[in-house]
């Protein structure tokens, strides 16, 4: 139980610069801070990030959804909040489906303050906190998913697929993951700027490198070739995360120039896993084809298919996911749903059915910390938040480090994955 003293709310401006929500808390251990994220390739079942629609900001201005923070400050002070009442009351308060009254980023902003405010006035780490309202048997550190190349809507280059990651699944522990991770991705630099120059390791929006390449599995035999100079090839798998909405036009995929069906988009798939060693496919087919996805998951059953725009971390698109076998991976994203409590319910349904879940970042990021706690909290297994490289990624990297290593002996790394 946490009792507020005061609330405020602020616009400030994530990675992209564009404004986003920051709320604050008063307890009597003094203020805390919550700041959200904003996507690029926004899955079209997600929550409603409230924007002004105003000239300021050419359009993106959040002050409406921080009037709205600032109108529910009466009814959030002094009284006695769980989370799961705090949460509740903004559901309520907003009283639409879709957060789309009151905006899921004030909410947001709201429910991890109330997540934070808590943990200070118990005095626990985030990560602890999280922990015991989420009823977890165990807590972990996450196997980081590195985002190196980046394509689609985040980059300015020809690449459809949107990420390329790389997973360093076999590392011993969450530190020795972090530097393979750099170690790669500086490799992975010099290959690239050998071969187009320097031009080609400009970064997209996650901190990946954005190449001039055209072929969907060029990245991958880059990425390949730094893991082997690395000397990581038994400790790294890739993943990819094609967001294929993004690609989808009129009932056709379009890959590299080609109009592909769904059925020759799978067979890409398969072929690809066959090719490199690829553990995690996020959103292979647009958001509505639950059927591609279960297709596919019959062919490679070995693969994680994690559902990101498909399953938008809201419990009834997951109950449809589950209910025709479409994946077995989700994609946690805070702000796809708008409350913490929601996004619990999210993880311990597919936790329930032995799913990964993967907490996710997004491409718009403030240095906010909070997701690095919540994947340790409750036992992901595993976190995406880009490359190892600009301060709004690293603020969730090297807030895991800070956990292992308060945690010591006790600190477990990896899930599922491993
Ligand atoms: P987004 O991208 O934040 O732009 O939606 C991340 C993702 O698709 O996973
Ligand atoms: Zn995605």
């Amino acid at each position: 139980m946490v009792t507020l003293q005061d609330v405020r709310a602020r616009s400030i401006l994530d990675s992209r610069g564009n404004p986003t929500v920051e709320a604050e808390l008063l307890t009597k251990n003094g203020w805390v801070r919550a700041s959200v994220p904003s996507g690029a390739s926004t899955g079209v079942h997600e929550a409603i990030e409230l924007r002004d629609n105003k000239p300021a900001f050419l359009g993106k201005g959040v002050s409406n959804a921080v009037k709205n923070i600032n109108a529910l400050r009466k009814y959030l002070v002094n009284k006695d909040w769980t989370q799961d009442r705090f949460d509740r009351f903004l559901i309520t308060k907003d009283g639409t489906p879709n957060k789309g009254k009151l905006g899921a980023n004030a909410l947001l902003a709201l429910s991890m303050a109330c997540c934070k405010a808590s943990a200070k006035v118990k005095h626990l780490p985030l990560y602890e906190h999280i922990a015991n309202i989420n009823h977890s048997a165990r807590i972990s550190l996450p196997i980081p998913s590195f985002n190196v190349i980046n394509g689609g809507k985040h980059a300015g280059n020809q690449l459809d697929i949107q990420e390329y990651m790389v997973l360093p699944t076999k590392a011993r522990t969450y530190s020795e993951a972090l530097r393979i991770g750099s170690e790669v991705y500086h490799l992975l630099k010099k290959l690239l700027q050998n071969d187009f120059g320097r031009s080609a390791t400009n970064v997209g929006d996650e901190g990946g490198f954005a190449p001039p390449l055209t072929c969907y599995t060029e990245p991958f035999d880059y990425i390949q070739r730094a893991i082997e100079e690395a000397g990581y090839t038994r400790k790294v798998k890739l993943g990819i995360d094609a967001a294929a909405s993004e690609f989808y036009k009129k009932g056709t995929y379009h890959l590299e120039g080609q109009q592909l069906t769904a059925e020759q988009l799978l067979d890409r798939y398969v072929e690809m896993a066959k090719a490199y060693p690829l553990a995690s496919i996020e959103d292979p087919f647009e958001q509505e084809d639950f059927d591609s996805f279960a297709a596919l998951r019959k062919k490679l059953p070995k693969t994680q298919i994690v559902g990101d725009d498909l399953t938008v971390t809201n419990v009834d698109r997951i109950k449809t996911a589950l209910h025709k076998n479409a994946c077995n991976g989700l994609l946690l994203k805070i702000n796809q749903i708008g409350t913490i409590s929601e996004a619990l319910d999210a993880a311990q349904l597919v936790k329930a059915h032995k799913w990964g879940v993967m907490v996710s970042h997004r491409s718009g990021e403030t240095t906010d910390s909070f997701i690095a706690d919540l994947a340790v909290g409750i036992d992901a297994g595993q976190i995406k938040s880009g490359a190892p490289c600009r301060g709004e990624r690293l603020a969730k990297y090297n807030q895991l480090l800070r956990i292992e290593e308060e945690l010591g002996k006790k600190a477990r790394y990896g899930g599922a994955l491993r």
